[in-house]
């Protein structure tokens, strides 16, 4: 994917966040935009300010871990916007500071739900629009950091719990797809500036609806002094071009994983 101008994206999670910073780089190198999210009001802003780039834009507002409903927006999405090339399952949520061992049984379902089964129904309805024209695209699906790593302050165990399991789905993919002329990420930011410490705003509520807790004290202001979401966009958009499969934004992640690994390896110095 190196010419961009005139093709087709999905992203998820679209209406603010990592999610609105890559839908607005994609726009400004002339891709459609069809933006994804829970979020209605936030949804149709970001939909006009796409818009205005210049592309086709245009607003799905669904809960990405309802599988009917990602179905659906597939088809919709075929005759709205044309061709896709481009698919990113961004949408994410985080939980907020606490034990495992506390976490509520509709809590495991609402962060597994978003952050698991929304990669899932993206990859089983959004991929096969890519596969359908022959033409080639790429599939980003975004992970974390915490993917690969238990950060030891913020104790985000059940986000960290479904990261890893979008680095495993999305690994899969990647051997899945070698040798096709469709490209697979994962997108493993560490610190960006936006309110995912705010995400029970945004709790469905069949997972028992909108909740304030904002998690690990340091977290929101780690979070505020992150990377800009255009940053980020425009890291990714190099990074599909260069064919990455593991896509970071931040150095210092390197060593927080080879201190695991090296526990890791020295872990068969047992057997
Ligand atoms: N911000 C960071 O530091 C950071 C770091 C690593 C990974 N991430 C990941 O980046 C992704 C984007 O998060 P962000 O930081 O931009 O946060 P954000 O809260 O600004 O954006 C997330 C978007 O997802 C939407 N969303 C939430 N639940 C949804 C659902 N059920 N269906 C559809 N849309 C839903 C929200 O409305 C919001 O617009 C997430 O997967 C997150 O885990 C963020």
């Amino acid at each position: 994917m190196h010419d961009l101008n005139g093709k087709g994206a999905i992203v998820t999670g679209a209406a603010s966040g990592i999610g609105l910073g890559i839908s607005r780089v994609l726009a400004k190198a002339g891709v459609n935009v069809a933006l994804v999210d829970i979020q209605e009001a936030a949804l149709d802003a970001a939909r006009q300010e796409i818009a205005a780039l210049g592309v086709r834009a245009i607003a799905v507002q669904l809960d990405v871990s309802d599988r009917e409903a990602v179905k659906a927006a597939a088809v919709h999405i075929d005759r709205e916007l044309g061709k896709v090339h481009l698919v990113f399952n961004n949408a994410g949520v985080e939980l907020g500071g606490g034990s495992v061992a506390d976490v509520e049984d509709r809590e495991w379902d609402w962060i597994i739900g978003v952050n698991v089964y929304g990669v899932i129904n993206g990859i089983r309805h959004f991929l096969p629009l890519v596969r359908k024209h022959g033409e080639g695209g790429h599939i980003v699906n975004t992970a974390s950091v915490a993917g690969f790593w238990v950060n030891p302050d913020f104790r985000l165990g059940p986000y960290a719990t479904t990261k890893y399991a979008v680095v495993a789905l999305t690994e899969a993919l990647h051997q899945d797809l070698a040798g096709s002329n469709i490209g697979v990420s994962i997108l493993a930011p560490a610190a960006v500036n936006t309110r995912i410490h705010a995400s029970g705003s945004n709790r469905p509520a069949r997972f028992g609806g909108a909740y304030q807790r904002y998690g690990a004290a340091g977290l929101q202001a780690a979070l505020a002094a992150g990377l800009a979401p255009e940053v980020v966009g425009e890291r990714v958009l190099r990074a599909m071009r260069d064919k990455e499969l593991y896509i970071f934004t931040h150095a210092a992640p390197k060593t927080w994983f080879s201190a695991r690994f090296e526990r890791i390896l020295a872990a068969f110095g047992k057997v």
